[in-house]
C-alpha cells in the first residue's frame, strides 16, 4: 500500500499532532508492507501569517522532529513539498474540476479565514485542493492524519472521481487512517480540539521538559467544581478535561503496569473519586518519558542541519521522479501534449 501524509512547518509539534498522526506515520513505515511518503507542507504553510526569516528554520526543525521521532529515510521518502514542482502543476489542473462552492463547505477554511480576518487569500481558499494534488500526485492508497483533515481527504476522493469520470483513471480513491485517538482536546479549553493556535498552555510539545509537562498537566482543566474529582453528585460534575486526560493517559500507556494504572484511574474517575493531585503528576511522568528518547536524538540533529537538508534533498530526487510522471499521464490525458 503507498501511504502518504504531510504536515505543516509552522510552530512545535504537541502531542495532539502525535498521537493523532505521527505515531502512526512511524508504525506505518515499519511496516514493510507499505511504501511511505511523508513531507514538510510548506506551500500550505504559507497560507497563514508568517515571518518568512524564520520559515528555513521552522523547515529545519520540523524535518528534524521527524527524524527524531523515528521516520527513517532509508525506509521512508523524506521531502520538502515546494521542492517538487509537479504539486503546484497538479493544483492549477484540479482547479478547473473543483466546483467553488465544495471549497466554501470546508471548516478548516471558514475557522481559518474567521481567525485571520485580514489575511483570507486565494491560498487559504485552495488549500484542500493543493492537498488533493500532494497526494494523488503519487497515486496515494491511503492518508495517516487526524480527524480534521477527514473532510479534506473526502474532497480528494471526489477531485479523483470527478478526473478520472472526465478523462479516464489515473488516480485510487484514497482513505483517511485514523489513529485510536483522532482528536485530543485542549488542556484549557477542552471543547477545543488541541491545537498550536490554542497558546502554549492549552498543548503539551513534544519537545517540552519534564518540568514543563508537569506545570501544564498540574493546571489542565479536569473536572469542574474542584480539582479533588469529588462533586456532590455525578450528575454535577463535566468531565470532558479529566476525559481527555484519561484518554492521554491510556494512549501513552504501554507497559503491564502503566496499563493497569490506567484502568484503576478510570474507575476512580467514573465513581468521581479520582484523585487529581496523584494522578497528574503520573501522567506528566508518563509523557514526558515517552518522549526522553525523542529529545536525546533531537539535540543530537540540532548539531547536524546538513544532514537534515541531505535527507530532504534525497527525497525530493525520488519524489520528482513520481511527481513528473503522473504529470505527463495527466497532461497527455487533458489534451495538453502536443
Ligand atoms: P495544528 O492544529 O496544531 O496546527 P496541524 O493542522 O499542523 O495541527 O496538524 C498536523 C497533523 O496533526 C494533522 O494530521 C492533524 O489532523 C493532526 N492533529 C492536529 N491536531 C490534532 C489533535 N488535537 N488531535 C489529533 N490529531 C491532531
Ligand atoms: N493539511 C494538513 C494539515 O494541516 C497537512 C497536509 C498538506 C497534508 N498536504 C497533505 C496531510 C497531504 C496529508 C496529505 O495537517
Amino acid at each position: 500500500m503507498r501511504i502518504l501524509s504531510g504536515i505543516q512547518p509552522s510552530g512545535e509539534l504537541h502531542i495532539g499532532n502525535y498521537l493523532g498522526a505521527l505515531k502512526n506515520w512511524v508504525k506505518l513505515q515499519n511496516d514493510s508492507k507499505n511504501e511511505c511518503w511523508f513531507f514538510v507542507a510548506d506551500y500550505h504553510s504559507i497560507t497563514e501569517n508568517y515571518d518568512p526569516k524564520e520559515k528555513p528554520k521552522e523547515i529545519l526543525n520540523l524535518t528534524a522532529d521527524l527524524l527524531s521521532l523515528g521516520l527513517n529515510p532509508e525506509k521512508s521518502v523524506i521531502f520538502q513539498q515546494s521542492q517538487i514542482p509537479g504539486h503546484a502543476d497538479l493544483t492549477w489542473i484540479f482547479n478547473t474540476i473543483t466546483p467553488l462552492g465544495e471549497l466554501e463547505r470546508m471548516t478548516q477554511y471558514k475557522d481559518k479565514a474567521a481567525s485571520q480576518k485580514q489575511n483570507i487569500n486565494v491560498g487559504l481558499f485552495d488549500y484542500p485542493v493543493l492537498m488533493a494534488a500532494d497526494i494523488l500526485i503519487y497515486k496515494s492508497d491511503a492518508v495517516p492524519v487526524g480527524e480534521d483533515q477527514v473532510q479534506h481527504l473526502e474532497l480528494t476522493r471526489e477531485i479523483a472521481r470527478r478526473f478520472n469520470d472526465k478523462f479516464g483513471k489515473v488516480f485510487p480513491e484514497p482513505k483517511p487512517l485514523l489513529t485510536e485517538t483522532p482528536r485530543i482536546m485542549s488542556l484549557t479549553a477542552p471543547d477545543k480540539k488541541m491545537s498550536k493556535s490554542g497558546g502554549e498552555k492549552s498543548y503539551i510539545a513534544i519537545s517540552d521538559s519534564p518540568e514543563v509537562i508537569k506545570e501544564k498537566i498540574k493546571t489542565a482543566v479536569s473536572d469542574a467544581g474542584g480539582d479533588n474529582g469529588k462533586s456532590p453528585s455525578p450528575r454535577l460534575r463535566t468531565t470532558k478535561g479529566g476525559d481527555n486526560l484519561l484518554v492521554i493517559f491510556n494512549a501513552f500507556a504501554e507497559t503491564k503496569e502503566e496499563k493497569s494504572d490506567y484502568s484503576n484511574y478510570k474507575r476512580y474517575h467514573e465513581d468521581g473519586t479520582l484523585k487529581y493531585a496523584e494522578f497528574k503528576p503520573a501522567l506528566a511522568e508518563l509523557i514526558a518519558n515517552h518522549f526522553a528518547d525523542y529529545r536525546k536524538k533531537r539535540a543530537e540533529l540540532s548539531e547536524n542541519p546538513d544532514y537534515v537538508k541531505q535527507v530532504l534533498a534525497d527525497g525530493a530526487a525520488k519524489a520528482s521522479a513520481i511527481a513528473s510522471k503522473t504529470l505527463l499521464e495527466v497532461r497527455t490525458k487533458i489534451g495538453l501534449i502536443i
